[in-house]
């Protein structure tokens, strides 16, 4: 199988389950077979649920390739590969969570999370870039967060594995221009998807060695459950994701930054609303340390709005 005229080529990188997955079936299933994505994974033993979620579009409209973003030799191997090497939309997607007090985190488990969110989104880009700006097309997606646009509490590599992506962007966008190529970054809140499982089992297995006693309890007894109720609470399903990620690359001026989370907008706001940064740091201090109660209750009330049977009511009152 392989694009036909008119279909724009779409690379993912980690399509072996949440948000790349969703979005590798989402643009393949696409009803004027627009795309032709080539959804990649680092390990290929992982393909059966693509596989199945995929059903009938796979071989036509969808392909599965092995690609390690942290290797340059495959992902050489998987773009040269692909006819022509023509990419007209990356998405880097592949990215790793890391939550935990610093003390207890070891400098290559840091550099791991750098090495797949960061360096590994600039060796993909980097690899495409010489034929993008050649054909003068492209548009570059990378899969951000809105923790790197607000640093979050015990995610301290993580957060600056994703500001270092929007800096890197932002300095890029300039550039590509020139060349008519687009890059935007997706800034999605929570999602539900394997990400907060995989961490929580990471914590599961970890005794915090040379962190403190207080810093252990603050983050085991008042991080995680915060961190819990705010998945289940705002969190988002991939495929909520994967539809803002496809909007964003329908568009013929394509926006540079898309947060798909509204409830996370005003959170985000503050610290442009106080250039000391004062108001951020406090707030998300008294969040946690200080109204406890109070971030509980707001938690309650928000999944009692955003329930469906609430929105029934108050959409079809009787
Ligand atoms: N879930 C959230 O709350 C959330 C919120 C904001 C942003 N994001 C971002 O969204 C992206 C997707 O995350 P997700 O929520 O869909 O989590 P996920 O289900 O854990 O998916 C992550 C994907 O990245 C892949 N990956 C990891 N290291 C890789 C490497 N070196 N090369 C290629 N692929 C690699 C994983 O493959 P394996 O199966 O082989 O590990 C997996 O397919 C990430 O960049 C994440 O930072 C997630």
């Amino acid at each position: 199988a392989m694009a036909s005229g008119g279909q724009r080529v779409v690379l993912i990188t980690g399509c072996s389950s949440g948000i790349g997955l969703r979005l590798a079936v989402l643009l393949a299933q696409d009803a004027k077979k627009r795309y032709y994505v080539v959804a990649t994974m680092r390990d290929l033993r992982k393909k059966g649920r693509l596989e199945e979620e995929a059903g009938d579009t796979l071989n036509k409209t969808l392909t599965i390739r092995a690609l390690d973003v942290c290797s340059d030799e495959s992902v050489t191997q998987c773009l040269d590969g692909i006819q022509d090497r023509r990419v007209d939309v990356l998405i880097n997607n592949a990215g790793i969570g890391q939550i935990g007090p610093i003390e207890s985190l070891g400098m290559p488990e840091m550099q791991k999370v750098f090495e797949t969110n960061f360096f590994g989104a600039v060796r993909m880009i980097k690899a495409v870039l010489p034929d993008m700006k050649r054909r003068k097309s492209g548009h570059i997606v990378v899969m951000s967060s809105v923790m790197g646009l607000q640093g979050i509490v015990f995610n301290d590599i993580y957060s600056a594995s994703k500001f270092a992506m929007e800096g890197f962007c932002e300095s890029l966008a300039v550039q590509l221009l020139k060349f008519n190529i687009n890059v935007s970054l997706i800034e999605p809140g929570p999602v539900n998807t394997e990400f907060e499982m995989k961490l929580m089992e990471e914590v599961g297995k970890s005794e915090f060695p040379g962190a403190d006693a207080d810093t252990v309890h603050y983050f085991k007894n008042v991080y995680l459950p915060a961190s819990h109720e705010i998945f289940v609470t705002l969190g988002q399903s991939p495929d909520t994701v994967a539809k803002a990620t496809a909007r964003v690359i329908e568009m013929s001026r394509p926006v540079f930054r898309c947060q798909t989370n509204a409830l996370y907008t005003p959170l985000v706001a503050m610290k442009y609303a106080d250039e000391s940064g004062n108001l951020s740091v406090r707030t998300f201090y008294n969040l946690l340390f200080n109204y406890g109660t109070l971030f509980h209750l707001s938690m309650s009330a928000l999944r009692c709005l955003t329930c469906s049977c609430f929105r029934r009511r108050s959409v079809y009152p009787s």
